[in-house]
């Protein structure tokens, strides 16, 4: 079995510890044995980040956008077999896994364009005769905290911006899915990416990311993963005085309304529910759905869940791939038999045996949930959504806003004064009208409010907000 090291300085490194990486479709799949790093990993990846970088910041934009390309170009011609990969070790499903693959690739693709798209800001001075300038520069060494949910397009919606301004990194993948974290990090260095230039560091939260959290030369912390954690994440940050970027839960809302095209609400809800095993930050939890479209569209959303089919990531007929670890499903299952005594009607939800051991439960949905329900404000993770009934559409918005998450929101409607009033009224940072609250555009700013987030947006042209400093010059001839 294949032995998978850490990568510091250009090299790839054992690490201290070692551990198995299992598919969750399968128990017996063994994808292969990650090595783990401790804080003297760390220190040492920190070094070799720091001593790169202003060789990399140095680099003309050109250079580092054709790394960037490159490593773009190389994930997408690996795509099929990294979707594989990536559905293995995660248990999305095939198609669910190829396309994040597609979209880690893209990524870096955007980003080559962004490494070009750096301008500066001149102005005049409040005094006559100087001139001002306003410029970016990078950061320095940047830490970076990734989750299992999307193991290669958040790793490379991170990176790739991080890299494009000239910033070096260190990065600890989640430790339940490094295998598309090191594909990546072997497709940067086959790119060309000079040595130290990123670094990658497996192992735990404990170890290795308490490391990059106190480590006095990294300059920026950016973290995708639960609110408990983030919160932790960005005290440290504080205390070492980091900036910091967090991107964490949701509850998101699904308004339907009276007037909504049914059969589309319920594709939306299905897949913004369901998805990925509704393991997405932005996942359709609360479905808030008004009084006169309440029965049939319930009834409608039960029958499409029949046709879900939970199983193998890899087999061709699934829609649903397992809970991605042992203690996800059983977390859910709790929050299942909680819906239950919380006096919600609950309809599936129930672990499924598979021809494979693994971690496979049938979508739920909590109908006629309450907003104050635990599973109503809780971010569960899972394919779990509750279904509230309301009158109007004024109280689908109070509700939708009665949560403290606001990543993501979404309204099905026919009607345009609803759909721009609630763009105009929901409390998210994220507003879909007629589509999923999950699945985003990579060349738009991502990130939410309230519990949600925390500093600047990630993505899109936005995301030099956070991996750059702006620097005010003053000159005088
Ligand atoms: C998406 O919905 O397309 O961890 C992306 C998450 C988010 C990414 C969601 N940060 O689920």
């Amino acid at each position: 079995m294949q032995r998978f090291n850490n990568f510091i300085d250009g090299e790839w490194i054992p690490g201290k510890g070692e551990y198995e990486n299992r598919s969750p479709s399968d128990v017996s799949d063994l994808i292969g044995i990650y090595h783990t790093g401790n804080a003297s990993d760390v220190d040492a990846a920190v070094a070799a980040a720091a001593s790169a970088q202003q060789g990399w910041a140095a680099t003309s934009p050109e250079e580092r956008s054709d790394i960037l390309n490159r490593t773009g170009n190389i994930l997408l011609s690996q795509k099929n077999e990294l979707g594989k990969l990536l559905a293995r070790e995660e248990g999305k499903t095939l198609a669910e896994a190829t396309g994040e693959v597609e979209r880690a690739g893209r990524v870096f693709q955007f980003f080559a364009g962004e490494a070009l798209r750096i301008f500066s800001e001149y102005g005049d001075s409040i005094r006559s005769g100087v001139d001002v300038r306003i410029s970016r520069e990078p950061l320095g060494v940047i830490g970076l905290i990734t989750p299992w949910n999307f193991p290669i397009a958040i790793p490379a919606w991170k990176a790739a911006p991080a890299l494009a301004f000239g910033n070096s990194v260190v990065m600890k993948p989640a430790g339940l899915t490094p295998a598309s974290a090191w594909r990546m990090t072997a497709a940067l260095s086959e790119a060309g990416l000079p040595n130290g230039v990123f670094n990658l560091v497996m192992g735990s939260g404990r170890d290795v990311g308490e490391a990059l959290l106190s480590h006095p030369d990294i300059a920026a912390i950016t973290f995708t993963g639960s609110a408990q954690v983030g919160r932790r994440v960005a005290i440290r940050c504080a205390e070492t005085h980091k900036k910091v970027q967090l991107e964490m839960g949701g509850k998101n809302p699904m308004i339907v309304l009276d007037d909504a095209d049914l059969d589309k609400a319920v594709r939306v809800c299905i897949n913004g529910a369901f998805a990925a095993t509704g393991q997405r930050c932005t996942a359709s939890s609360r479905l808030i759905v008004t009084r006169g479209a309440h029965d049939e569209f319930v009834e409608r959303l039960v029958s499409a869940m029949q046709n879900e089919k939970v199983g193998h990531a890899l087999a061709p007929d699934t829609t649903i791939g397992p809970a991605a670890s042992e203690e996800q499903l059983s977390s859910n299952l709790k929050y299942v038999d909680m819906a239950r005594e919380e006096g919600a009607e609950v309809i599936g939800g129930e672990r499924l045996e598979r021809d494979t051991e693994g971690f496979f439960q049938a979508p739920a949905l909590f109908l006629n949930a309450r907003n104050d329900f635990r599973t109503s404000q809780e971010e569960i993770f899972g394919p779990c959504a509750s279904v509230l009934k309301v009158d109007n559409f004024d109280e689908a918005v109070d509700l939708a806003n009665a949560t403290t998450f606001g990543l993501s929101s979404g309204i099905c409607t026919t009607n345009l004064a609803y759909a721009s009033a609630f763009q105009r009224r929901s409390e998210a940072g994220m507003v879909m009208v007629n589509l999923p609250t999950a699945g985003v555009d990579y060349n738009v700013p991502f990130g939410g409010r309230k519990g949600s987030s925390y500093g600047p947006r990630e993505q899109g042209g936005y995301a030099k907000e956070f991996y750059t400093s702006v620097k005010t010059s003053y000159v005088q001839a």
